[in-house]
Order: C-alpha cells, then sequence, then structure tokens
C-alpha cells in the first residue's frame, strides 16, 4: 500500500516534471491570433520616380528589398555619420547611389533601417539604425538631420492614462544610440518633420486637449519646437497635419477647407526670428479646390514644386503627383505607372531630383509568399501572437485547428496552415467551437453588424462534413439578429446575444436542439450586450456592453456568472471609449479583447482604411490588474482568440496564392465635396456585405 503510493507520486512527479520540459521546450504555453482587415494583402514596398522626365515603368525604381512591409521612407541628407555606419565604408569615392531611410514591419515589429544602394548592380546594403532602447512599439515618420540624429514616433512608453495616444517624437543620436523624448510627457504628437537645418521640428498634436476619438481627419494643430530638445514649444498653426518644410520658417501641410471641403495643402510662413510665436504666422492655401491633395512633401530650397498624394473626382485609387507652385498645376505620376495601385506618402529627395513613395509590390516580386499567419513579436515569451488572414478565428478546443471567417465565407485551417478548407459559404461572422464536441462550430448566419431586426441566426456546422454547406443546423428561429454564440466548457449550452425584445441582450439556450429546447435570459435591459465568451471553467461570462451610455457606440466589458448573479465591470476605456470582443485565455485567468485604450498611432490619411484605426490588443486578469498592451500598429486589430496550443513564433504560409494588394483607401477619401460623385465600382468587403460605409466589420457592436 505505501510502496504503491510512493509509487503514485513518484509517477505523477515525473509526469509533471516531462510536462515541464515539453513546455520548457517548445518555450511556450499558449497563442493568441487576431484579425486586421487587408493587414496581409499591404506588401509595401518604397519606390521612387525621377521628377525631371516623363514618369515611366522603366525609370521606376524599388529600392526596398520586396520582404515584409516598407513604408514612410526619407531620402536623408549627405551625412559622413549616416556612410559610416555602412560596414564596409571605406571612401567617399564610392558613395551609394541612393540612401533611404524607413519604416519596416520584418519581425514581427516596426524597425527604422536604412539601405544604401549602389547601382547599377542594385547591391545592397541594410542598417538598423535604432539598437537597444527601443523595443516593440509602432515605429514612424523618420527622418536623419544634418547633426546625426534620428528623429521619429514611437509608442513604447504608456502615458497611464487610457484613451491617451502612446505616440510621442523621440531623437536618436545615429553613433551613440543616445535617445531622448522631444514630446511633452502626457502628450501626443504625429507626423514629425524636421526643418532643412535640423533647428525645428513641425508636429501633428492635439496638444492638451487628447485624442477625442478621432478616426478620419484629424483636427491636430501644428506643433513647433527645438529637436535638440523639445523645448520652446509653440503651437503655431490651428487645424493641420503632416508638415513639410522648404525652408527654416516656411512649411507645407494639409487641411480640409473650410469653404469647399477639398482636402488641400496649405503653406505656413513663420516670424524668421526667436523665439517662435503663433503671432504673425501667415497661413495661404496652395492647392486648388476639385480634388482632395494631402500629405505633401518639400524639399530643402525648392520653390518649384512639392509632391502630394491625390484622390480626383471618379478615380479610386490615390496617386502621387507633383504641384507646379509656379505654374499652379498638377503634374500627374504614379497614375501613368501603375493606375490600379494606391501611391502613399510621398517625399522628395534633398536635391530634388527624386520622389519617393510607397505601394504594394503586386505580384512583381514573388519573393514574399501569402501568409495565413503573421508572426507578431508578443511581449510575453510564452505566448505567441498571429495576425490572421481573415476575421473572427477561433481556436478547436485542442487548439490544433483554427475557424476563421473570410467574408463572406466561413474556413477551417490546421495551425500550420495545411488542410483550408470552406465549409461555409454563407456570410458568417463570429466562430466558436464546441469545446466537448470534436469539429462543432457555431457562428452566425446572415449580415454583420445590423439593425436589431436583421434576420440572423445561430448555426451549428460540423466542419468535419466533408460536403461545403451539408451538416449546418439553425438553433435559433426568429432570426432576429442572433450572434456570438461561445458554447459552456461541458458543450451543453450556448450563450449569445440576440435582438429579439428590441435590444441586443445575452440568452443561453442548448447547444444541441437550439431555442427549441427552451430559451433562459441571462442580461436584460434596453442596451446592448454582445460578444460573449464563456470562460473554461464555466464559472463566468464574459462580454461587452454599452449600457451605461445607450447607443453611444462605446462599450465597456462585463463578467456576469452563467445563473445571472456576480455582474461586474472588468475594464471601460476611459469615458466614451471600447473595449470588445473578450476570449477567455486558457488557463482562464485572463481575457484577451480589443480596445481603443492606446488612442490612435498615426494620422489615418496616410495609412490605408481602417474603420477604427484605434483598435489593438490588449489583455487583462479576471480580477482587473495587470492591463497589457500586444500590439503597436496604426491598423485596426480586432477579434483576438487564445488557442492552448503554443504556435512556434514563426511566419505561416498561406495555402492561397498571393499577394494580391486587396486593401482599399480611405472610404472617406471617396466623398467628394458639391456631390462631385463617387469613384466608379468601390467593392470590396462593403459591397459583400450589402451595407453602408458606416459599418464596422472588426470590432463594434
Ligand atoms: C566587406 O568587405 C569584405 C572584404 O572585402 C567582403 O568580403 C564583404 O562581402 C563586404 N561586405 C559588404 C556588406 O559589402
Ligand atoms: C451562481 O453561480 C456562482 C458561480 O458558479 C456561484 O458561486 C453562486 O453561488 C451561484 N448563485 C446562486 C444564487 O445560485
Amino acid at each position: 500500500m505505501k510502496q504503491a503510493t510512493i509509487a503514485f507520486f513518484y509517477l505523477l512527479f515525473l509526469l509533471i516534471a516531462q510536462s515541464r520540459e515539453t513546455t520548457a521546450r517548445q518555450g511556450g504555453t499558449s497563442s493568441i491570433v487576431f484579425a486586421t482587415l487587408g493587414g496581409l494583402d499591404y506588401d509595401f514596398d518604397i519606390f521612387t520616380l525621377p521628377t525631371h522626365q516623363p514618369p515611366s515603368k522603366s525609370n521606376q525604381l524599388r529600392i526596398t528589398d520586396g520582404l515584409s512591409v516598407n513604408f514612410n521612407g526619407h531620402f536623408p541628407p549627405p551625412s559622413p555619420s549616416l556612410l559610416s555606419l555602412l560596414p564596409n565604408h571605406t571612401s567617399l569615392l564610392h558613395p551609394p547611389s541612393l540612401n533611404l531611410v524607413y519604416v519596416t514591419q520584418r519581425g514581427g515589429t516596426s524597425h527604422i533601417f536604412y539601405d544604401a544602394l549602389y547601382l547599377p548592380s542594385s547591391r545592397r546594403v541594410q542598417v538598423p539604425l535604432l539598437k537597444g532602447p527601443v523595443g516593440i512599439s509602432f515605429k514612424d515618420k523618420p527622418s536623419v538631420t544634418q547633426d546625426d540624429h534620428v528623429v521619429y514616433v514611437s509608442t513604447h512608453e504608456d502615458p497611464g492614462v487610457p484613451r491617451a495616444s502612446w505616440a510621442a517624437v523621440y531623437s536618436t543620436h545615429l553613433t551613440t544610440g543616445l535617445t531622448r523624448r522631444l514630446t511633452p510627457p502626457g502628450i501626443a504628437d504625429f507626423s514629425p518633420a524636421v526643418s532643412p537645418s535640423g533647428e525645428y521640428t513641425a508636429v501633428a498634436s492635439y496638444g492638451e486637449r487628447g485624442w477625442d476619438g478621432e478616426v478620419q481627419e484629424l483636427t491636430t494643430d501644428i506643433y513647433v519646437f527645438l529637436t535638440r530638445d523639445g523645448t520652446q514649444r509653440v503651437k503655431v498653426v490651428e487645424h493641420g497635419g503632416w508638415p513639410t518644410w522648404v525652408d527654416d520658417s516656411t512649411f507645407y501641410f494639409h487641411r480640409r477647407s473650410h469653404e469647399d471641403n477639398w482636402i488641400s495643402v496649405y503653406r505656413a510662413t513663420l516670424p524668421g526670428h526667436e523665439p517662435i510665436s503663433s503671432h504673425s504666422v501667415t497661413v495661404e492655401r496652395v492647392t486648388p479646390p476639385g480634388l482632395h491633395a494631402f500629405t505633401p512633401a518639400a524639399s530643402p530650397g525648392n520653390y518649384k514644386f512639392i509632391a502630394v498624394a491625390t484622390r480626383r473626382p471618379h478615380s479610386d485609387f490615390r496617386h502621387v503627383e507633383l504641384y507646379d507652385l509656379v505654374r499652379k498645376e498638377f503634374v500627374e505620376l504614379t497614375r501613368l505607372v501603375a493606375p490600379q495601385t494606391h501611391h502613399l506618402n510621398p517625399f522628395i529627395s534633398p536635391d530634388s531630383t527624386r520622389v519617393g513613395f510607397h505601394r504594394c509590390r503586386g505580384g512583381a516580386t514573388a519573393a514574399q509568399p501569402h501568409l495565413l499567419l503573421q508572426n507578431i513579436k508578443s511581449p510575453v515569451p510564452e505566448v505567441s501572437l498571429f495576425r490572421i488572414d481573415g476575421s473572427f478565428p477561433s481556436f478547436s478546443p485542442k487548439g490544433d485547428r483554427i475557424a476563421y471567417v473570410d467574408f463572406p465565407g466561413l474556413y477551417v485551417v490546421n495551425r500550420d496552415g495545411s488542410n483550408r478548407r470552406q465549409v461555409y459559404t454563407g456570410m458568417a461572422f463570429s466562430t466558436a467551437w464546441n469545446p466537448a464536441r470534436e469539429g462543432t462550430v457555431y457562428t452566425s448566419g446572415g449580415p454583420t453588424f445590423s439593425s436589431e431586426t436583421t434576420e440572423v441566426d445561430i448555426i451549428s456546422i460540423n466542419v468535419d462534413e466533408l460536403e461545403v454547406d451539408n451538416n449546418v443546423k439553425k438553433l435559433t428561429l426568429n432570426g432576429k439578429n442572433n450572434a456570438f454564440p461561445s458554447a459552456s466548457p461541458d458543450g451543453k449550452w450556448i450563450v449569445f446575444r440576440s435582438g429579439r425584445s428590441g435590444h441586443k441582450n445575452l440568452y443561453i439556450m442548448d447547444a444541441e436542439v437550439g431555442e427549441e429546447g427552451g430559451l433562459h435570459r441571462l442580461t436584460e435591459g434596453p442596451w446592448s450586450d454582445t460578444m460573449c465568451s464563456w470562460s473554461p471553467d464555466g464559472e463566468w461570462i464574459a462580454f461587452a456592453s454599452d449600457r451605461e451610455n445607450p447607443g453611444s457606440g462605446s462599450f465597456e466589458m462585463y463578467l456576469i456568472h452563467p445563473n445571472r448573479t456576480g455582474l461586474r465591470k472588468l475594464i471601460q476605456s476611459g469615458s466614451g471609449g471600447r473595449a470588445n470582443h473578450p476570449y477567455f485565455s486558457p488557463d482562464g485567468k485572463s481575457i484577451v479583447f480589443t480596445s481603443d485604450y492606446g488612442g490612435i498611432s498615426a494620422e489615418p490619411i496616410s495609412n490605408p482604411h481602417h474603420y477604427q484605426p484605434y483598435g489593438e490588443i490588449f489583455t487583462i486578469k479576471l480580477d482587473g490588474s495587470d492591463l497589457k498592451r500586444w500590439t503597436h500598429n496604426s491598423y485596426e486589430d480586432g477579434t483576438p482568440a487564445w488557442g492552448p496550443t503554443y504556435i512556434p513564433p514563426a511566419d505561416v504560409e498561406s495555402p492561397n496564392q498571393g499577394p494580391e494588394c486587396g486593401f482599399e483607401d480611405c472610404h472617406w477619401l471617396s466623398e467628394m465635396p458639391n456631390n462631385v460623385g463617387l469613384g466608379a465600382g468601390a467593392g470590396g468587403i462593403l459591397a459583400m456585405l450589402g451595407v453602408g460605409s458606416t459599418t464596422k466589420p472588426q470590432c463594434a457592436s
């Protein structure tokens, strides 16, 4: 008896030791997967065209290497220190043909790189510019100064306030790496531009006002401060963004005209003496009405032209053009080379001979395969983090399969990317597996994000049924916007939200027979409760609700016991903020969710379309402690899922072909003033969903 007990404990010890070892060997415990609408289609590279020759395919040059996502370039002024960073730099007799500083997303987070390109061989030397202090964060809009600093945006410092942007401007010395924050504490700055002498930096900022939830154009102001230490900060222009200097007292910027509503480029002239003040700054409009012109780029001492991005009436595409300041006319560039591609965020070389921009590289370089799972650098070593090429992912009970939506169908794929199958062809969203019944996935069929009376029903799908659309069972009957199913750990019950009472509240029904087996109302009130997730121990249901301010668009996150007791608020993102899409961790101790807790990180106009560019992935413990930010970018990340296996942190290729460049320009840019008209053929997800441009596919209710 005694011996048997000892043997038992010895066996137990071995088992525990072994499982510890397995965990250690794999390096992790679980994985988080989330969605970014269009995010895996960007494939941005930086290209350049000459400014003094007619643009053509043959004089267009791709500067970056065709890997990862590369954007927001800058041609640095000639600098011995920059050249000295090149590994074999020996003499200035053979300087690189092109020097480029830009942001790249390789390695799962953003970095600032310097590429030296030697033509005609196209030999490339690539040097990361920030080593050390600035870790996982979004980086943006780098520029290199005459005195050997790189000035850029980073989001690595938490201001400690909900719904405040983490974006701030830093300067790092190229050779010593010494880094200094130029933005005052508690303030967010976007789109920095350094003046030709390096003395001044201009930024777009809300200043003390803070971000107020804007997701399209920002009503930022332009501030100027000393680049060396951020002092003498002065608001110089009310309402404007994306500054760019032509000399030390003149910069261009964009804003929407109050008179005619076209987004246009303006010029600000500062009084030419220190200290700068907002008095006697003169502002003149530069580009005429009739098209949107934005994200201007000037070059030092060039009073002849600037570069801009435009959206013209009757065009679906964003193009880079020059604006001739003397003749007051546009000179088209990229439309003549690649008419059906968006071109973003131009910049001009210091000698004005080249304009650079980024665009999707398209099929031109097949170096990089299309991805199913893009590895994102995780702040927690035991948990890997991925962006999936789809929406509403969920993990099978063993964590070996992922169900997700790729509008309009539902797919199941092994976590290594193999055996991807469409299991439902209808319009589906928000997926969930039955933890106790192998191969059963719940979703809702019908248009997403519609009013309380829209026909949407919970369905269950046997995903192991080989024939698509076979074995689909409807579990709710009335079609009154029944959605966001989540099953209890014993697999017997489903919690979901329904609009059947005229408001969206939560209900529980039998997982097998559906609402015919009876319905238990979990929440009740004239507001929206939605996006529910049942904890692995069965004790809690987490959900998002706007009950504090119904209809306002703000959502807080709550916990409630399945027996209707214990309701409590878990987190609220400031006042008027959003905490959506909760999903329990496999150990049941934490919740991953989407929130605007970190504000926005860049001017949305400098990106493709995102409904909610503030969306980032966060986790929190059930007791409300340990709030952690997992993603840093200027995109909308949403619909996270947390699976019980550790997927090794490396990209997983898609069985699909690609890349497709299938993202859309900011929808609000196609709204032309004076009813000039929309571009033809606005397509994509919205058209497929059959819904208007105010819908929010990622994390709305
Ligand atoms: C640097 O020089 C060495 C020796 O000449 C050569 O082998 C190496 O390829 C060079 N490296 C680069 C990055 O050019
Ligand atoms: C409700 O459920 C919780 C969690 O299981 C339990 O602690 C509590 O006692 C239950 N309350 C009632 C009234 O049944």
